[in-house]
Parts: C-alpha cells; sequence; structure tokens
C-alpha cells in the first residue's frame, strides 16, 4: 500500500483524478470501478474538468459501480444510479451502455450479481478501482463480518452505516436497510486500486484498513493484500497514522528511485 497524504480533500482530489487520467491516457478503454458518497464528488468534479477541457476522453471507457441501495428505484434522488448520473455521467462523454451500476429493484438479486460479476470478466476485469471508506471500515456496503473473499450479492447495511448516511435522507428511516455490493474478493481483482478519505470521522478507519492487521471486521484491511493500492488522505483522515513519517518519507525519496 502506498499512502499519500494531502493537506486538503481538494488536493486529495485532484491527485487522485490525475491517477485515473494517467490510466485513461495509457488505455483509452480501461474499465473502471466506481464509487460513490461525498468522498469522491471532488474526484468526479475533476474528471469533468478535465473532459471539458478536452484533455479527458471517456468514449471508450467502460464502469462498473460498487454497490446500490435495494428497493431506491433509479429516479430517486439517493439511489446510486441518481447519483452517477447526476455527478459524472451527464458531464462526459461515456457511452451509455458502457455504464454498469448494480440494480436495487431487480426480480432476482442471485441471478443479477452473477450477471454482474459474468459481465466484470467479459469486460476484461476492472483496471482501476475507486472506492471510499466507511468509518466501520467498510468498502463498497462490505460491511463488518463480511468474508474477504465476497463476491457481488445483497448484504443488510449496518446500523452505524444507516446512522453515516441518514444524513443524504429525510429521516433515518427513508435510509434502505439492504444494498447489493461488488465483493471485497471482486474488489481486490481490480489491477489497481485508489482509496479516498478525507475528514476527522475516517481517521481511525484508515488508520485501521491500513496499518492495522488483515480482517473481515475492517474490510479496507483486505487492500493489504493488494499488490497495487494506492490511499489518498487529507491531514485529518491521516491524523491516526503511526507511520506517518515513513509515508511522507517514500513520497520524499520517489523521485530520485530506480526506474521500477
Ligand atoms: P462517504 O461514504 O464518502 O459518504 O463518507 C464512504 C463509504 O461509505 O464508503
Amino acid at each position: 500500500m502506498e499512502v499519500v497524504v494531502q493537506k486538503t480533500p481538494a488536493e486529495m482530489s485532484a491527485a487522485a483524478a490525475r491517477e485515473v487520467a494517467n490510466v485513461l491516457n495509457a488505455k483509452p478503454n480501461a474499465v473502471l470501478g466506481m464509487a460513490t458518497g461525498s468522498t469522491p464528488l471532488g474526484l468526479y468534479q475533476e474528471l469533468v474538468r478535465l473532459h471539458k477541457k478536452g484533455e479527458l476522453d471517456f468514449s471508450h471507457v467502460t464502469t462498473f459501480n460498487l454497490d446500490e441501495y435495494v428497493g431506491l428505484p433509479i429516479t430517486h434522488p439517493q439511489s446510486y444510479h441518481h447519483f452517477m448520473h447526476e455527478h459524472l455521467f451527464r458531464h462526459i462523454n461515456i457511452p451509455p451502455q458502457n455504464i454498469h451500476i448494480p440494480s436495487g429493484t431487480t426480480t432476482n438479486y442471485r441471478a443479477f450479481c452473477e450477471w454482474y460479476e459474468q459481465r466484470i470478466k467479459q469486460c476484461g476485469g476492472i483496471d482501476l478501482q475507486i472506492l471510499g471508506i466507511g468509518t466501520d471500515g467498510h468498502v463498497g456496503f462490505n460491511e463488518p463480518g463480511s468474508s474477504l473473499s465476497s463476491r457481488t450479492r445483497l448484504k443488510t447495511l449496518a446500523r452505524q452505516t444507516i446512522d453515516d448516511n441518514a444524513r443524504f435522507f429525510k429521516n433515518r428511516d427513508e435510509v434502505p436497510i439492504y444494498a447489493i455490493t461488488m465483493g471485497v474478493g471482486t474488489v481486490l481483482e481490480a489491477g489497481e486500486i485508489v482509496l479516498l478519505a478525507n475528514g476527522k470521522k475516517k481517521a481511525a478507519a484508515i488508520a485501521a484498513a491500513v496499518e492495522g492487521p488483515v480482517t473481515s471486521m475492517i474490510t479496507a484491511s483486505a487492500l493489504q493484500l493488494h499488490p497495487s493500492t494506492r490511499v489518498y488522505v487529507d491531514e485529518e483522515a491521516a491524523s491516526q497514522l503511526k507511520m506517518r513519517e515513513y509515508f511522507d518519507w517514500v513520497q520524499e525519496k520517489k523521485p530520485g528511485a530506480p526506474p521500477a
């Protein structure tokens, strides 16, 4: 894991956007894994800005979103379908047929989950997966206790996640209890992973994910088993990292390293 600490959430987003841009420049038909929530908003704004400047082309890109709430129609303002269209897809030139978001309204979840996994494989696998992290250490909606080899499936949300996400709904009772999410095993198959976190509320989860033991109690800790994960955090989210000095040292010395 490489940990990159940026001063502000805006710098964190810009650094992550550069990483996405590098992937798309090297492979214009790359497959991106997308995340929702407040954390990647700045990254998406930056991708839209680069696209509008003519520096990023999405015409051959394919995307797979991590998760979706069960029971919300795609038009619901809090559905992740709506979120992605509102904050990214309607502003860029990605062909609609290249967009994949788990269905929260299918009548057959098992079949849908199997199809989603197959579709990722058919498209050649995910080149770069973008992730946020929950205060309970989840990635996607892989709540504590999720198998670290899990695949796309239905999950019951943890109370903590429902509480955290209640801020987006009129009241807590409106937050869905179930979600469909890529599994930890699905995420770990991505070629590269970028995990983003900002704010004090994420500091404990980041410290546990990066420096704690690999455990299903913090599903983001499974990323320690992934060969190419970069963690972009702001100062607040980095505030509980014990290895902070080393992480900064690595970034400082990186330009002088021999080509890998
Ligand atoms: P947030 O959610 O970006 O809204 O904090 C992150 C997550 O739950 O993965």
